[in-house]
């Protein structure tokens, strides 16, 4: 058994910036990080377009970055949290360039050098060429090294949230004051599974772009930490809001992940085409190529099932090709390893799952509806994004709410106290798991469940055939769970079965079409605007 004052579940940006504005407040305090795999991998690390914020304040506003949030989010963004996020939003990002952060400056070199992405009405784009998540999660991962009560367990994959349930209490979904005591953790290296208890614990385990065949997530986002709170009964929102980049490169061998390209490229010049050279962008906004996600990938996938095509195309034949491999090294290397000079030949792209809006429910602090239990970044729903989040957005706010718990919990953690009195894991399943295809291959039935059937068009007839498919592979999952021996694999299908039928149901439950959630039941907006609860 671990005890530690502080737990965070989770090494990326909101993980680690939580981490370091807590320990160097409180060096009194243990603050322990898990990560199931090793620290420097995320979804943060890939990160590529930026971070937005009003920076230069003599062409950009607040109120133009508020407006622009608002306008993605369709109506379901929280206005009071979108106005915190966006005032704070200059200082979190000061903070992190003073831990180190390097972000490109213009040519004068005194400036930065702010991009534009889809849906931003100025540009406010902080980057460090395409690789902005790596320089990100360099300068946390360096910084928390140099703080010594932090200690980060690498390979360490937590399972269950420990509440009263573990005590022999019976909690559901209307039990009042559901407490968080630590988390069940198996360890990676040794097969164990360990009890951490703590006084308070934060989760910060990101997305869960894996429930589909193509996403621009890695690997490592399954969805653990909202199929934990779900599981512990906490509360949920807005599950069904799904975002998918427009622009997946497309690559005819297959690759998970799907390689981004980066929406900067288009705020840069970067035009969409048909194959044959069409712009058909105008058609469906007048903002073209830089229409808000939402739209660019429905209308990209339209063309695409209209002309029978695999793909469409990003023209960046027109730009300066010096300033283009300035800003998108990566890329440009990408492209050229499969065959394509993004200088002389079009991108082929393809919408790619990129972004889960909703997830965990938290206040204005970061609290989650389980006492001593917050949560921050890509895992919740914070009411910032509404129905569509605005491109950079979200390392913005993982800052903003990073911090806003450190300071909740600067003024709670002297009255809180480890419980020790919670038993170990109950062991369920022992034997091993001989054949690791049952498992594989539910994973690939998932997500060919979610990506033909719960896409970017949706469908009542494609969602009850989702939810009826996905009953199988729960029931089948959850006997497996209970006969063989745990291991991450099979914890991690379990979580994304949990968060496909989560967002299958959240789908269902909404009977209109907003933001990224389109039905061709229902294609109108519903006067009366309202968050899905789960
Ligand atoms: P992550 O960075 O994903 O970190 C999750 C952490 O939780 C990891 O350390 C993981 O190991 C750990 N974890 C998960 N489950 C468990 C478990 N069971 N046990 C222990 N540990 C666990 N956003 C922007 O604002 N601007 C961009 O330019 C941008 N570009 C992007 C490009 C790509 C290719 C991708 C995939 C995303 C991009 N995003 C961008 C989104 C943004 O990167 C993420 O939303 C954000 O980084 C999420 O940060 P996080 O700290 O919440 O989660
Ligand atoms: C991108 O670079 O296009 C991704 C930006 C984001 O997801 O916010």
């Amino acid at each position: 058994m671990i005890k530690t004052d502080i737990l965070v579940i989770g090494s990326g940006i909101a993980g680690l910036t939580f981490a370091i504005k807590m320990a160097t407040k409180r060096p009194d305090l243990t603050i322990t990080v898990l990560t199931k795999t090793v620290e420097r991998e995320s979804n943060t690390r890939y990160a590529q377009g930026g971070v937005a914020a009003v920076w230069n304040e003599e062409t950009d506003t607040f109120k133009k970055h508020i407006e622009d949030t608002l306008d993605a989010g369709d109506g379901l963004c929280d206005e009071e949290i979108v106005q915190i996020v966006v005032e704070e939003g200059p200082d979190r990002v000061q903070d992190i360039i003073d831990w180190g952060a390097r972000f490109d400056r213009g040519k004068d070199k005194k400036d930065y050098d702010l991009g534009r992405e889809g849906g931003h009405s100025e540009n406010r784009i902080l980057h460090y060429k395409d690789l902005t998540g790596w320089e990100m999660q360099r300068t946390l991962a360096d910084k928390a090294a140099t703080i010594s009560n932090i200690e980060i367990l690498e390979h360490y994959f937590a399972i269950d949230l420990i509440t009263q349930h573990h005590l022999g209490y019976t909690v559901t979904r209307v039990t009042p004051n559901i407490e968080c005591f630590g988390v069940y953790v198996l360890n990676k290296k040794t097969g164990e599974i360990e009890t951490i208890l703590a006084k308070s614990t934060i989760v910060a385990t990101g997305g869960a772009g894996q429930i589909y065949k193509n996403t621009t997530n890695p690997v490592i986002a399954t969805g653990d930490g909202i199929a934990m709170v779900y599981r512990a009964k906490g509360r949920l929102s807005n599950m069904e809001f799904v975002q998918f980049h427009p622009t997946g490169l497309y690559n005819p061998a297959g690759e998970n992940p799907a390689f981004l390209i980066s929406e900067a490229v288009r705020g840069y010049g970067g035009i969409l085409k048909s194959k044959d050279g069409e712009e058909f962008m105008k058609q469906y906004d007048r903002r073209g190529s830089l229409a808000p996600r939402d739209i660019v990938a429905r209308a990209i996938d339209k063309e695409m099932k209209m002309r029978g095509e695999e793909f469409m195309c990003l023209d960046c034949r027109h730009l300066d090709k010096e300033g283009f491999l300035a800003h998108f090294p990566t890329i440009y290397d990408k492209c050229k390893s499969i065959g394509i000079d993004a200088m002389e030949d079009m991108i082929p792209v393809t919408p790619a799952c990129h972004y889960m809006c909703g997830g965990i429910w938290t206040n204005e602090m970061g609290q989650s509806s389980i006492n001593n239990l917050y949560a921050c970044g890509e895992c919740t729903y914070s009411g910032l994004h509404g129905a569509n989040r605005l491109a950079s957005n979200s390392l913005l706010e993982a800052m903003v709410f990073a911090h806003r718990i450190h300071l909740d919990l600067l003024e709670k953690i002297d009255d809180l106290e480890i419980n020790e009195n919670i038993p170990g894991w109950h062991t369920r399943g022992t034997m091993e798991p001989k054949e690791m295809v049952l498992i594989t291959q539910s994973m690939k039935e998932l997500k060919d469940i979610m990506s033909y059937y719960v896409g970017i068009v949706r469908s009542n007839v494609r969602l009850k055939r989702a939810n009826d498919r996905l009953g199988i592979l729960y029931r089948e999952t959850e006997e497996l769970y209970n006969s063989t021996a745990i291991s991450p694999q099979l914890c991690e299908l379990r979580n994304l079965i949990t968060i496909a039928y989560l967002v299958t149901r959240s789908a269902s439950m909404r009977r209109e079409s907003r933001g990224l959630h389109y039905t061709t039941d229902f294609p109108n907006k519903l006067a009366f605007i309202e968050n899905s609860v789960l």
